[in-house]
């Protein structure tokens, strides 16, 4: 089989690692793909946000199979293009993808079928929305409603703080279009759990659980960033919560996107907060998470291509999805500076891996056979292990024996995790 995968970062290297397993799979091409990925795939210089060259390049090259894995092309309706050619993928169509492109429209759907989340009001009007801003408690949380490169939240401590968000969003249109609407929203404290799922809009099955760690610096201080490291399983969501997520959460939001007429089928992201007063929605993503991929693949001991295809012929239930009972810890390798100004052009050296040890390169080019940095986020060390605390140390032991220039990485990756259990 010839498989496409549209996206280029850490979790499309390890949506690509898991293919390559399936013994049907014959050529991988990845649209870009990066420098590490072209190691397992063949990659071509098309931006995953060019719908028009992913439809050409995929008549001319007999795809069998697609994977649209970030969340632009999704919202784009890359995968309806594609269908429409008679290519099965994995993703969801346009309609479905709303459900991460538009903040308001998830928050919405959420409130018709109850769903817990948080409180919030929707504003299209920056004097409206400063006027509600005088009266609100602090801290308070500001959304842009479209997508924003993962930085249209922001978590204001005070007034003058939240007006300047708004301004900037709604005036200054720093996200552009996203921006036209905002969501003001109640404050939830918690610990946070990402939950994927495999989902065909008829039934749900989550993945392992997992934590990522957005902040850059040790302690969860600094700068929000894309992710710099995650764990799995996620030792607060228990037995017990996933049960009740699943009754309050999960299969209704499957029920409220069928009711709706917008059948979700992919991978579904539940980002959850677990408060006081239970597990609340932060937000749905309409694809797999980055880097939560990179720790949830490498315990999935089932065929990824095999479930796919279920999830693109509606039988998913038929389908074996299982886990190990391990554990897996990925430590991301950023250059210095990231989330802010950073250099790159350095060559990345990794030594022997071993068995349970895997690297997913985000952001690398290839020059004269060499593998540079090309990016914020290079690369993830990953590990798994049949304990938690096994898998950070030979994560952290992974990182020992890979090198590049101005590397720069937490130290203290899967420490709330392991706390926890204590
Ligand atoms: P997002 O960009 O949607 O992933 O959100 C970034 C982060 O903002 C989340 O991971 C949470 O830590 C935080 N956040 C979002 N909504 C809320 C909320 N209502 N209360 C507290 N924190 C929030
Ligand atoms: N790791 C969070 C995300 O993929 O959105």
């Amino acid at each position: 089989m010839n498989i496409l995968v549209v996206g280029g970062g850490g979790r499309e290297h390890a949506i690509i690692k898991k293919l390559k397993e399936n013994k049907r799979v014959s050529r991988i091409f990845a649209l870009p793909g990066n420098g590490g990925i072209a190691a397992d795939a063949e990659c071509y210089p098309i931006k995953a946000t060019d719908i028009d060259g992913i439809v050409s390049f995929a008549k001319e090259h007999s795809i069998d199979f697609a994977v649209v894995a970030p969340d632009d092309p999704l919202v784009l309706g890359c995968v309806d293009r594609l269908e429409a050619l008679g290519i099965p993928c994995f993703g969801p169509r346009a309609n479905a993808a709303i459900i991460e492109g538009s903040k308001v429209f998830s928050k919405n759907l959420m409130k018709k079928y109850g769903i817990p989340t948080a409180d919030s009001e929707t504003f299209d009007n920056y004097e409206a929305a400063v006027k509600y801003l005088r009266g609100v408690d602090y801290p308070t949380v500001i959304k842009a409603d479209g997508l924003a490169l993962g930085k249209g939240v922001i978590i204001a401590q005070s007034f003058d703080e939240a007006e300047a968000a708004v301004k900037e969003i709604m005036c200054d249109k720093v996200f552009g279009a996203s921006g036209s609407r905002i969501l003001v929203e109640e404050f939830l404290t918690g610990p946070e759990v990402s939950v994927l799922s495999f989902t065909d809009s008829k039934t749900v099955v989550p993945m392992v659980s997992s934590m990522d760690h957005k902040r850059a610096g040790d302690g969860d201080t600094g700068l929000n960033t894309g992710g710099m490291g995650t764990i799995a399983p996620n030792p607060y969501y228990t037995a017990e919560v996933s049960e009740e997520c699943m009754e309050r959460i999960f299969l209704p939001t499957i029920k409220a996107m069928n009711a709706e007429g917008r059948a979700f089928k992919g991978c579904l992201y539940f980002g959850l907060m677990l408060t006081p007063k239970g597990p609340k929605v932060i937000e749905y993503n309409c694809r797999f998470g980055d880097p939560e991929t990179q720790v949830v693949l490498p315990l999935l001991e089932s065929d990824l291509l095999d479930i796919m295809i279920a999830v693109s012929e509606e039988r998913l239930s038929e389908c074996e999805v299982r886990f190990s009972d391990g554990a897996a810890c990925c430590v991301v390798m950023a250059s210095e500076g990231y989330p802010k100004a950073y250099k790159t052009g350095y060559e990345i050296k990794v030594g022997d891996l071993a068995e349970n040890e895997k690297v997913y390169i985000a952001g690398a080019k290839l020059e004269d056979g060499k593998v540079l940095t090309a990016g914020g986020r290079v690369l993830g060390a990953v590990a798994t292990a049949p304990c938690l605390e096994c898998a950070v140390k030979q994560a952290y032991g992974l990182v020992e024996k890979i090198s590049f220039e101005n590397a720069y990485y937490r130290r203290d990756i899967g420490k709330r995790a392991l706390d926890c259990k204590k």
